[in-house]
């Protein structure tokens, strides 16, 4: 029995969960997912697949993602991405309801597949289906050699390492690497992002791994703050621009491992609806960092206090502001807007997982769910 425990901790890498440690890869592992690709030297960012299929991919009139879940949660940022670098329009959708909706797609469309597992059927059945109708397929994916890395028509591997948690960390900031590199390569090839834009990006996506480290330390203080959160049966999570699918992916952390109700909203759509739910047992988790919409969430973060919520704030480090409104903060590193996400998620996480372990849960293998989705 000792030798099979140890055996276990050396698998985890003395990490107590496979959740725990796939948070703290998620540094090395955007490392290992931009090397070649991203050369900080040279300033640019090169994607082979986009090399490669340059013609077909510049030409794109629309680009439709389809992924389900976490993946789901990263094409909703790659999207504005896209949108935003290279001015094409982007649809995402779920890969579930794309299948059976008999889609209007035709040959000038490209369709991205996100996937972790390679192997989700309703992804799968996704692709087959635009392929038939002459979409051309981009993959990103992490088990290499996957059902789905095989039927795409190109694409680019996360590179991210295997993810045992059944709750998705590092795939999910894999995968947004992956997305910006891509956004930025067609940007650049389109000549739809300034030089000097696209230079500042990719230089900072080069040190965003640093930043992500330093994140770490707050994790005792994460850990300490779960405590308190552990009675809660409801939680709202808000997060505008690029952060509103940062506050979908919080909640859904949340649901999937700590079995509290949990919901993300784009900040500012609160008083349709949410707001009704807030009280002074209602957690709300705003991400308010320095970019898109600030001063807006700050009155968001005022309404939720007037109604005596409990505000847990992400904030760009040294913001005094919201440290005077709300209960407590976590301080992220400053970054770009568009890259935002890579940090603002890890508190969220970290949060998700300590809340479950306090509540003795299982955090590797939540009840009901599974790592890999191979039947409808
Ligand atoms: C399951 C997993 C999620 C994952 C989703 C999509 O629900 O539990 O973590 O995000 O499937 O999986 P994929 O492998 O296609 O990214």
């Amino acid at each position: 029995q000792c030798i099979e425990m140890n055996i276990g901790l050396l698998e985890k890498g003395g990490y107590p969960h496979f959740m725990l440690k796939e948070i703290y890869e998620q540094a090395q592992a955007m490392k290992d997912c931009m090397r070649g690709r991203l050369l900080e030297q040279e300033k640019r960012v090169v994607l082979s697949a986009v090399t490669h299929h340059r013609e077909r991919l510049l030409n794109a009139k629309r680009v439709i993602i389809v992924s389900c879940g976490t993946s789901w949660h990263a094409g909703l940022i790659g999207k504005q991405m896209i949108e935003t670098f290279a001015k094409v329009p982007v649809e995402v959708e779920y890969a579930s309801e794309f299948r059976y909706r008999n889609p209007v797609i035709d040959a000038r469309d490209v369709v991205i597949a996100i996937s972790q597992s390679g192997e989700t059927a309703d992804t799968l059945a996704a692709i087959s289906l635009a392929k038939e109708r002459g979409a051309f397929i981009f993959g990103i994916v992490n088990a290499v050699g996957s059902s789905i890395a095989r039927i795409t028509d190109t694409g680019t591997y996360i590179h991210v390492g295997p993810e045992i948690g059944v709750a998705s960390t590092k795939a999910f900031t894999g995968q947004l690497t992956v997305l910006t590199m891509l956004a930025l390569s067609l940007g650049k090839e389109k000549q739809t992002v300034s030089t000097t834009e696209y230079e500042e990006i990719v230089a900072e996506l080069a040190v965003i791994p640093d930043k992500m480290e330093r994140m770490l330390v707050f994790d005792k203080q994460i850990a300490e703050l779960a405590k308190c959160y552990t009675y809660a049966r409801n939680f709202i999570y808000l997060g505008r621009g690029y952060n509103f699918p940062v506050a979908l992916e919080g909640a859904l952390k949340l649901k999937e491992i700590s079995y509290i109700h949990a919901e993300g909203y784009p900040a500012a759509e609160m008083k349709h609806g949410p707001i009704a739910l807030v009280d002074a047992e209602m957690p709300v988790v705003v991400i308010a960092t320095h970019h898109q919409l600030y001063e807006k969430t700050l009155s968001n973060i005022q309404e939720v206090k007037a109604r005596k919520g409990r505000i847990l704030a992400i904030v760009t480090e040294g913001d005094e502001v919201v440290k005077k409104l709300a209960d407590n903060v976590i301080e992220v590193p400053a970054t770009l807007a568009c890259l935002s996400p890579l940090l603002t998620v890890i508190p969220l996480q970290l949060l998700a997982y300590h809340v479950a372990v306090m509540k003795g849960l299982d955090v590797d293998q939540p009840r009901n769910l599974a790592k890999s989705v191979t039947v409808e």
